[in-house]
This record gives C-alpha cells, structure tokens and sequence, in this order.
C-alpha cells in the first residue's frame, strides 16, 4: 500500500513518558530559545550583510527577516501546542502531513542543525583568533581560514590550509555530548545571561562612539545588482541575517518537558524572538554606526568596532569576546544535540538505518549518530567560510519555515477536529504572509545557493527512495 502520506500516530506511550519530567517554566523555555538563537548571526555574518548587501540598512533587514520569523513562529505554536512531543517540526508533519513531508522536512532540518553547527563553528574561530592576538599568540592565518571559497569565477582553492580553531570546538563538543554531558538549564541560563550582558554592554558604551554621518547613506545605492544595496540588498541581507534568529524553533523541541506547554511554548517562541529582535536592532546600529560599513566585512565584526574606539573601550574588548566565544560554543552544542535527536527519530521511525539510534550502553547517548554527525560538521566547518556555510542554512531553514505556513493551512482543512490549545491567529492571512516572507527571502538568496540546495534535496530523496521508503515502521504496520 502507497504510505507516502500517510501520518503517524503520536503514541500514548511516547505522550506519557513526557509528563515525567515536565519541569520547564515560561522563564525557562523563553532561556532556551535566546541560548539558541544569539549566535554567529549576530556576532560575525551581520558585518558581511551590512559590508555586501545591506549598508546600514542591515537594520531594516532584521526587521523583515523578524517579520518572517514571527509569523512562522505563530505557526510553529500552533503545531508545538497541538503535538508537545519531542522531534520539532519533523514530528509535527510526521504526524500531520504524512511521511514523504516529513522525510524532507527531516532532511532539511539535518541541513539546519548540521550546517548551523559548522558555521557558528567557524564564527567561534573568528572570535577566538582575535582573543588570543590581544595576548599576543597568533595562529598563522593558514591554519585559521577555510581553503576552499566560492568567487565570481566558481570554486577557488584560497591558499589556506584549515580552519583549525573550528574543527577544534566541534571535536571538544562531540566529546562531550557523547559522554553525556548536556548543557543543563542552569548552565544554559548563565549562557544567556552572559550573552545578552555582553550584548548589552556592547550598545550600551558603543552608543557614544557612533558617527552619525556613519549612517549615511542610510541605504546605499544598488549596485547594479541584485544583491548588492539599495531595497533588494536589503531583501538580500534579510535572508542573510535570517540565520541570526534560527533556533527560536528549539524551544519548540523542549515541548515533552515544559510544564504547561499549551501556554507557554508559543509564549516561549514568541518572546524569545521579540527580545532577540530588540537586541539585534540596537547591535546593528551601534556597530554600523561605530564603523563605516564598508569595512565590516570580518570575522569579528564586533570586536573590530570595539578595537576601533580604541583606548577608551580597551577593557572591553576581552570581556565582548570571552562572552562571545562562551556564547558561540554554546550555540554550537545546542545545534549538534538538536541534530541528533532529529537523527535518532528520524532512524527510530525507521527512514534511516537503526545503528543511528544506537545508545550507548554506559553513557546512555545516541553516540553513534552523534560521532557521524560531528565529523561531518568538523569537515564543512574546516574546509568552508561562513558565508557560504550560512547563506545554505538560511535557505533550508526558510524552506523548513514555509512548509510549516502551508501546513498549518493545510491541517486545518484536513484535520478540523484536533484540539489546538493554541491556535494560530488570522488563518489563512498570516501562515500565508509568513510563506510569502520567507519565500522571498529565499528568492533573494544567490542561485548558487539554490544549487546547493537542490543537491542536498536531491540526495535526501535519493535516501529516502533507496533506504526509508522500505524500511519505514508505518508500511510495515500497513502490512
Ligand atoms: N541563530 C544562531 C546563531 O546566530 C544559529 O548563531
């Protein structure tokens, strides 16, 4: 029997076994989602966005992209509050739109979680490289940037060896989350609070050192173009800071431990988003004003500014990147963990072989997925640059966010009678709205992004075909 679209039943078991250790409050889960989301977005790739596409009207791309997110997020809550089981979005198709979607949904997350990881990876390398200066070690420069870059004339080989410092992280990383160790609440708790006082700090004492004329011209003239200035560089670095705001979704994944999740996961989803948009804005000005755009095109934007005050903000500068580099390596262990709990369900419901939900007998962790998963973001992470690494995240996740618009609309349709305790507002105008953001925002991403998408697509249905469509655990109860 053809079961591409048929849905999976979320199982009582797997529903009871949560309302164990539901211990997540509001304050928590709104923690979880800013642990996830300030990262490598606003740390280093909103420089390239303001230096190549946006000037300092990069502003204006926060809030579009904000604006995408938060009508995603709107339908995101709606599925979270529905099915509050673990597995995010691949579980809600799963169990709203059949397999085939939540196949490719699956593997568009695996793009999100894994490229994610190499990418705030190789950020973590930027802000790293730049501590360790101040105290006078340098790394030879060959052993810090990635050897491979994508120019106007295609791939080029740039000379350099490895991104050593980002193959490091992750290797620490992996290490850790095999044997176990989980960034705890409290540990998570401390993350944020670090980050959003170094965030703080960094606006707080910039703002007096910001050139208004900076800012002018506020948007600076197209190019020629497409991506370059003027309103389409702006859509342009719209899809590029986009990556600043992915992870909001994680606080979805905690669902199974959220004290009241019908309350407060679309709370949770939607204030950690508003204080990150908040937070955002104000970097960008104050950075953007601090420094003419043009030369934000860096591995630590923020540092750069903060060196460039110059004496007055010296005692800065190691305190903005300590809490940087904390806040980084967080983000990466929360990308990778997510990754791998997608793996595990993913191979649980049978669509990828059982050894990656293999658990390992004494540390109790999905270590052999873990393992796969770490060398495969240690590779990307040493060998490529952020901007390619981040500009492929941005757009497998805009494409994750779309589905999940469309399948709210669709699910209505289908599916009148599950109970939503939270229910998205003003359907069909915002999931609609909310396709219509993101996809733009892909649109305006280059075509070789594009290309790359469509591989990766490609070789998940290639997968699927060979190795799920087979396996899978709902064809063989249709049986
Ligand atoms: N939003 C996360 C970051 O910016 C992934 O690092």
């Amino acid at each position: 029997m053809n079961h591409l679209f048929k849905t999976k039943q979320i199982s009582t078991t797997e529903l009871k076994s949560s309302e164990l250790k539901r211990t997540l409050t509001l304050t928590n889960l709104i923690a979880l989602g800013i642990g996830a989301v300030i990262g490598a977005g606003i740390f280093v790739i909103t420089g390239n966005a303001a230096a190549v596409h946006a000037g300092p009207a990069v502003v204006i791309s926060f809030v579009i992209s904000a604006l995408g997110c938060a009508l995603a997020g709107l339908c995101y809550a709606e599925f979270s509050s529905m099915f509050p089981v673990a597995g995010s979005a691949y579980s809600y198709s799963y169990a709203s739109m059949g397999e085939f979607i939540a196949w490719i949904l699956g593997w568009d997350l695996i793009l999100e979680y894994l490229f994610g990881a190499s990418t705030v990876a190789v950020g973590w390398s930027g802000y790293v490289v730049s501590f360790l200066a101040d105290f006078g070690i340098t790394i030879p420069a060959v052993m810090t940037s990635a050897p491979i870059d994508y120019t106007e004339n295609g791939w080029v080989l740039t000379g350099a060896i490895i991104n050593f410092p980002a193959i490091f992280i992750v290797a620490i990383l992996v290490t850790l989350l095999v044997l176990g160790v989980k960034e705890s609440a409290k540990v998570n708790n401390i993350i944020v609070l670090i980050k959003v006082i170094v965030i703080l700090m960094f606006v707080g004492f910039g703002i007096s050192f910001i050139h208004t004329q900076n800012w002018i011209p506020f948007i600076p003239e197209n190019t020629g173009h497409f991506e370059n200035f003027g309103w389409t560089g702006i859509l342009t670095g719209a899809a590029i800071v986009f990556f600043a705001y992915i992870g909001f979704d994680a606080v979805s994944t905690a669902a199974q431990e959220a004290k009241n999740p019908q309350r407060d996961m679309p709370r949770g989803i939607l204030i950690s988003l508003f204080i990150c948009t908040i937070l955002y804005i104000a970097v960008a000005l104050v950075l953007t004003g601090i420094v003419k755009y043009t030369e934000l095109n860096v591995s630590a934007p923020i540092a750069l500014a903060i060196d460039s005050v110059g004496d007055s903000l010296r005692w800065l500068s190691p305190l903005i990147k300590i809490g940087a580099i904390a806040g980084l390596s967080s983000v990466v262990m929360v990308l990778l963990y997510g990754q791998s709990r997608v793996f595990f369900s993913i191979s649980n419901d049978g669509l990828l072989p059982p050894v990656f939900s293999k658990i390992h007998k004494k540390f109790k962790t999905p270590y052999i997925t873990t393992i796969v998963v770490g060398i495969g973001c240690a590779v990307f992470a040493g060998l490529f640059p952020i901007n390619i690494l981040g500009k492929m995240v941005s757009i497998g996740t805009l494409l994750a966010f779309t589905i999940v618009c469309i399948g709210i609309i669709v699910l209505r349709k289908k599916r009148p009678d599950l109970p939503r305790p939270f229910r998205t507002p003003l359907v069909p105008v915002v999931p609609v709205l909310g396709a219509i953001v993101c996809l733009s925002q892909m649109i305006s991403l280059p075509l070789d992004t594009w290309l790359r998408l469509i591989i990766w697509m490609a070789i998940g249905l290639i997968i699927y075909f060979l190795y799920g469509w087979q396996h899978s655990k709902i064809r063989k109860t249709d049986k």
